[in-house]
């Protein structure tokens, strides 16, 4: 964890708030595999990792609630009783979002302050907005002890984002925000909510991050417009999400569906098929063939869902000629964000090298690299080990 992160927001609360907080630490994600196939009821990959959200929050005797965003410098003030989504910003919606879902399942809380900060760039595809609303929720179940449990909690993220946000987004960042495990990447069954722990230790290989720095303006719509055709052909098929549909049974409905989305459903049913069939190669320590169905999923994502983007494709392309590197695909919504590539740990400084140079040529911009850790999921930050 972060410390300089974890006293930044600190001091800004007590500053801010004069009053001691409880502080929180919810992490960012990353996923091996498994894209788009959360909210078709199947099967990620996702893991925790060790940069993320930090909130300090505490209970106020003012007559208002305020939210104080550490690294913008900017607060809204709010009334309990009368809330409704910001018109602003970008951050404010995570936070009113969660509040209102607490209200709508009849809990009570009083008024607050919380100030947060975070290590992940927004638009990096590694979720700083479940990380964000996990902890303004796990917050304010702690300082007025609402009694939820874990799963409500991610219920009550992931509805804020649908509500406030206006993303229709599934279950799999605030879920593995919320119960990451160190060391271990979570096989999620989306349907069940419930996950089988993997530890990962892939030896002479690691994952690699690299950001493109870049978000495409139509991510959000276009998110929301995949996950509408998945439930049209899956209403099509008769059947209650695609995770239900095999290969031939799409195909019966071939001639009835526009190309575009059929080939959108056939990718969600073979993305679901490759995250199983990660979890067997993970098993089997066969990183070959892991890394095989990585770069299958960002063929995918490419060519059928089409939700890549000039920026990511060519990050995945650079590494197709390196021997050392296993696989490599776009990670999350897509559009912009992270790779994620498994890439031998020999390898790492002189790739880094490589593809910072290729990418600042071809885009005239900078990528920026990440090497995380799988790390616990929401919790509270009991002591700062200096
Ligand atoms: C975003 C969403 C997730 C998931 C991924 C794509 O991160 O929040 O629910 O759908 O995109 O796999």
């Amino acid at each position: 964890m972060n410390t300089t992160l974890i006293n930044t927001v600190k001091s800004s609360f007590i500053n801010k708030f004069e009053a001691e907080p409880v502080l929180i630490f919810s992490p960012g994600r990353i996923n091996i595999i498994g894209e788009h196939t959360d909210y078709n009821d199947g099967f990620v990959f996702p893991a925790a990792v060790n940069k993320g959200i930090v909130a300090a929050i505490q209970k106020s005797e003012s007559a208002e609630s305020v939210a104080f965003a550490v690294d913008k410098n900017e607060s809204i003030a709010f009334d309990l009783n009368n809330l409704k989504p910001s018109t602003k910003g970008s951050w404010q919606n995570y936070i009113l979002g969660v509040i209102s879902e607490i209200q709508k399942r009849h809990h009570t809380i009083g008024n607050f302050n919380i100030a947060f900060g975070g290590d992940i760039p927004g638009g990096a595809g590694m979720s700083s907005s479940a990380a964000l609303e996990n902890s303004v929720v796990f917050g304010l179940n702690t300082v007025f002890d609402l009694g939820l449990s874990k799963h409500d909690m991610i219920l009550i993220s992931q509805k804020a984002e649908h509500n406030y946000v206006g993303v229709n987004c599934g279950i799999m960042d605030q879920y593995a925000s919320m119960f990451g495990i160190e060391n271990h990447a979570l096989l999620l069954d989306c349907r069940t909510v419930e996950a089988t722990p993997f530890k990962i230790d892939f030896k002479d290989y690691e994952l690699l991050l690299i950001n493109t720095n870049v978000k495409h303006s139509l991510s959000d719509s276009a998110y929301n417009d995949r996950r509408s055709v998945c439930e049209s052909v899956s209403e099509f098929l008769n059947i209650k999400a695609l995770r239900d549909a095999t290969v031939t049974d799409l195909n019966t409905i071939k001639t009835k569906i526009t190309p575009e989305n059929y080939q959108k459903a056939l990718f969600v049913i073979e993305e679901n098929n490759r995250a199983i069939a990660a979890s067997k190669a993970m098993k089997a320590d066969d990183l070959v063939a892991l890394g095989e169905l990585i770069y299958a999923s960002h063929d995918g994502l490419q060519n059928q869902y089409k939700v890549s983007c000039e920026e990511l494709d060519f990050l995945v392309s650079e590494t197709k000629a390196n021997p050392n590197i296993l696989g490599a695909r776009m990670m999350g919504g897509g559009f912009g964000g992270c790779t994620i590539n498994l890439i031998a740990k020999s390898e790492v400084d002189a790739f880094k090298d490589h593809i910072a140079e290729a990418y600042k040529t071809k885009f005239e911009k900078e990528c920026s690299i990440y090497e995380v850790k799988l790390s616990d999921g929401t919790h509270i930050i009991n002591e700062l080990k200096q």
